[in-house]
């Protein structure tokens, strides 16, 4: 049949997305980021975030339709993330999205977060290549999918077990005295430093942790790693090197994600790693990442940036991939689900 056009809402963390897809094109993808409120923080205060997201959400719907130069009426349905992400965020975006369904009286489609950042693909290759190892490495999430299909089979191979990989760049950023939101700042600061200076811990990589925790990640020791050895140096009144530290936090950071996604591509025989999440950014990830892929004969896809970050537009095309799939539409009762599982 016809493509559906779909607009998506995404609001589960920071950044106000809006974005409208037909098919598998995209039409519109706006963006606006309560990023700048949390800066002082050091972190995302979900508070702040959700509120952000009440007043961004009609001026960013406005842009969307206008970029995609559409109105209301030729919207055939709704795409919201229902999960996972900050509770109260996610819910100002489902209402918004519960309350356009009712009023152009269009089906809505409650979508996974995670599963999204994987079916963005769509938009710029037409089709999910499968079966895909896709690793998601943003400032609230950091998990390892194994995607035989997108709608029918998507399973969780590991996550973090506490930070975040991008909360890790920030909360070293902060100890190293540097801004807020820390990946890019370490990005810079790692410019002309020695990756090898300095071996941070690599979590849950030593042999007795790859049973259970194979493809599961942890940086808060590494965190804690590159606090003590600054704080060490302060005491000692030796001097800091900023450059060295930042290139090889980055370095330890960069290995433990890749070397656990290439041993999931491997050990399940999938020949693609797919990546998502604003730390897809960091300059030393995509590097290795290639570096590696092509040791091992690997396809390595990495979305343009945009569509890498938080954003409307991989909502709207999950939810089209739903339609074109024979899924029925949600129901209006669902909630925000936090811990939603893929
Ligand atoms: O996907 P994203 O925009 O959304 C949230 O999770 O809010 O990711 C933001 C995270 C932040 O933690 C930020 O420090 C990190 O991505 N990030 C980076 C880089 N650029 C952004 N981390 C490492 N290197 C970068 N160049
Ligand atoms: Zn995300």
């Amino acid at each position: 049949g016809r493509e559906p056009v779909v607009l998506g809402i995404e609001t589960s963390c920071d950044e106000t997305g809006v974005g409208i897809v037909r098919g598998n094109t995209l039409l519109a993808n706006i963006i606006s980021s309560s990023m700048d409120e949390h800066a002082r923080f050091g972190g995302v205060v979900p508070e702040i975030a959700a509120r952000a997201h009440l007043e961004a959400l009609k001026p960013t719907l406005d842009q969307a339709l206008a970029k995609a130069n559409l109105s209301l009426k030729d919207i055939d349905a709704i795409a919201v993330t229902n999960g996972p992400g900050l509770g109260g965020a996610l819910m100002v975006g489902i209402g918004a999205a519960k309350a356009l369904s009712v009023a152009i009286e269009k089906p809505i489609y409650a979508v996974n977060h995670l599963v999204g950042h994987v079916g963005v693909d769509v938009l710029e290759r037409g089709e999910l290549q499968t079966p895909t190892v896709a690793l998601l490495v943003s400032g609230g999430h950091t998990s390892l999918l194994l995607v035989r299909d997108l709608i029918n089979d998507v399973e969780l191979l590991g996550e973090t077990i506490d930070d975040a990989a991008g909360e890790a760049f920030d909360k070293v950023a902060r100890v190293l005295r540097l801004k807020y939101p820390g990946g890019p700042e370490i990005d810079k600061a790692a410019i002309g430093g020695d990756p090898k200076a300095i071996r941070f811990p690599r979590g849950l990589s030593l042999p007795k942790d790859m049973e259970k925790h194979r493809y599961d990640f942890s940086f808060s020791g590494l965190k804690t790693a590159v606090a003590r050895w600054v704080e060490v140096a302060e005491t000692k009144d030796e001097p800091i090197n900023v450059a060295d530290i930042a290139a090889s936090f980055r370095e330890a950071v960069a290995d433990v994600l890749v070397t656990k996604a290439v041993n999931a591509c491997l050990d399940h025989k999938v020949p693609r790693l797919l990546l998502g999440g604003g730390v897809v950014a960091n300059k030393r990830l995509r590097e290795l990442a290639q570096e590696r892929c092509d040791a091992h004969g690997i396809e390595l896809r990495i979305p343009a940036l945009s569509l890498c970050t938080d954003n409307g537009a991989m909502i709207a095309a999950l939810g089209a991939q739903l339609i074109m799939a024979g899924r029925a539409p949600s129901s209006l009762h669902f909630g925000s689900d936090s811990t939603l599982p893929v």
